[in-house]
């Protein structure tokens, strides 16, 4: 059973609070105890309850084992984590989830809490980056089949493996979120999306050790807007084309994004021997800033990391309705722009409007290479488009 309690003290603590008979479920736990079992109960019991209910995890730390809040459920629900919850160890080892949020409609998570991950010893014997048989690590919060929800001010330290990780859902916001890891941490992807449909993520903060946002086959209307990230591995669509069962992805908007020393800007990667045959359509980067970023701006068709595929067959993803616009700042490599299309499907209208990315090393100037692409040009490019020679990029994950 869940308890009342005083309205006006909880709407001040949570600031978006719903509606003011909405029952209150307080997780109860002294500090430091491990709130598994006392939050799946709260969120079970706002989950059957007939209106609009709301979950509190108050301040403080806790521990958390795996956990999995699963709808559907009986009116619209807000978990407010307003506390640190740290992933203990024990209960998650070997699991590859740790947080998991599954088949709720209606859904709000919010409080300014943290998700500990405490990924610091999993890092040091985690070999998935090099390997595909590798064991597991939990990623720390995911979203599956997750419907008109709203996520904000809730932050993300030291996961295992990815940050957040969002499948299959639709209408979905995330605004101000905070994502934090050490550079060297491996797999820790800020955020990962597939197969979802109009999800937004704004105003973010994203400094982890692998992709800062990655975007997997079947996204549909995507809005990445106002996310600062770095370091990192930058922002990537993809990578796609590694596995059969894969779909299209169409509409992918990075709009007003900051880049700050990682690895890639802005990029899109496909794998060679592609398992199957996709298109990714409508992807537009605009206002992106670079600060002495490796790879500013990449198309990779030839993306096959520690050589796990056949790089003799090109990749059979097309690529089609793909913009680079008003993309300034500086790298830390010559080669500031690569567009490398696939062979087999060259890249169909592409267009580059207003480039301005500086190389202030000593082998420069910047290059702006192509292959299998002739981009339709506006503005200005600077370096000049499509005149450098064509170098792979470096081997990256
Ligand atoms: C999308 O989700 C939000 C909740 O975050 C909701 O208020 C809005 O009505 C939903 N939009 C549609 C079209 O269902």
């Amino acid at each position: 059973m869940g308890s009342y309690f005083g309205i006006s003290t909880i709407l001040v603590l949570c600031l978006l609070g719903i509606s003011a008979n909405a029952h209150v479920f307080t997780v109860p736990g002294a500090p430091g105890s491990d709130i598994t079992k006392a939050l799946l109960k709260a969120f079970t019991d706002a989950c059957q309850a007939p209106a609009p209910s709301k979950v509190v995890i108050p301040k403080g730390q806790f521990k958390l084992g795996e956990i999995e809040m699963r709808g559907p459920c009986k009116a619209p629900i807000e978990v407010c984590m307003q506390g640190t919850v740290r992933a203990d160890g024990g209960s998650i080892a070997g699991k590859d989830r740790w947080v998991v949020f599954s088949k709720i409609n209606g859904f709000k998570l919010n409080g300014g809490g943290i998700f500990d991950g405490e990924g610091n010893a999993a890092w040091r014997t985690n070999n998935c980056h090099k390997t595909f048989q590798c064991k597991k690590l939990p990623m720390s919060v995911r979203f599956d089949f997750v419907d008109n929800a709203d996520i904000r001010d809730i932050t993300s330290i030291d996961a295992k493996n990815f940050h957040i990780n969002v499948i299959s859902g639709k209408n979905m916001t995330f605004d101000n979120i905070k994502i934090n890891a050490p550079a060297e941490s491996p797999n820790t992807d800020g955020i990962h999306l597939g197969r979802c449909t109009d999800v937004k993520i704004l105003n973010t903060k994203i400094a982890t050790g692998d992709d800062c946002i990655s975007v997997g086959d079947e996204m549909t209307n995507l809005l990445i807007e106002g996310v600062t990230c770095g370091p990192g591995h930058g922002i990537s669509i993809g990578s796609l084309g590694r596995y059969n069962w894969e779909k299209n992805v169409n509409g992918v908007t990075v709009k007003k994004c900051t880049l700050i020393g990682t690895d890639n800007g802005v990029r899109i990667k496909t794998w060679p021997s592609a398992a199957c045959t996709t298109t990714a359509s409508g992807i537009h980067f605009e206002d992106i800033t670079l600060d002495n970023v490796l790879n500013p701006v990449i198309i990779d068709q030839e993306y096959c990391p520690h050589n796990q595929c056949n790089k003799a067959k090109p990749s059979t993803i097309k690529l089609v309705d793909v913009s680079f616009k008003n993309i300034k700042g500086t790298s830390k490599t010559k080669e500031a722009v690569k567009l490398l299309c696939s062979k087999g499907f060259p890249c169909q209208n592409v267009e580059i409007g207003n480039i301005d990315i500086k190389y202030t090393g000593a082998d420069g100037p910047a290059v702006f290479q192509c292959s299998n692409v002739v981009p339709k040009l506006t503005g200005v490019q600077n370096p000049k488009a499509c005149t450098g020679p064509v170098t792979m990029p470096p081997g990256q994950d």
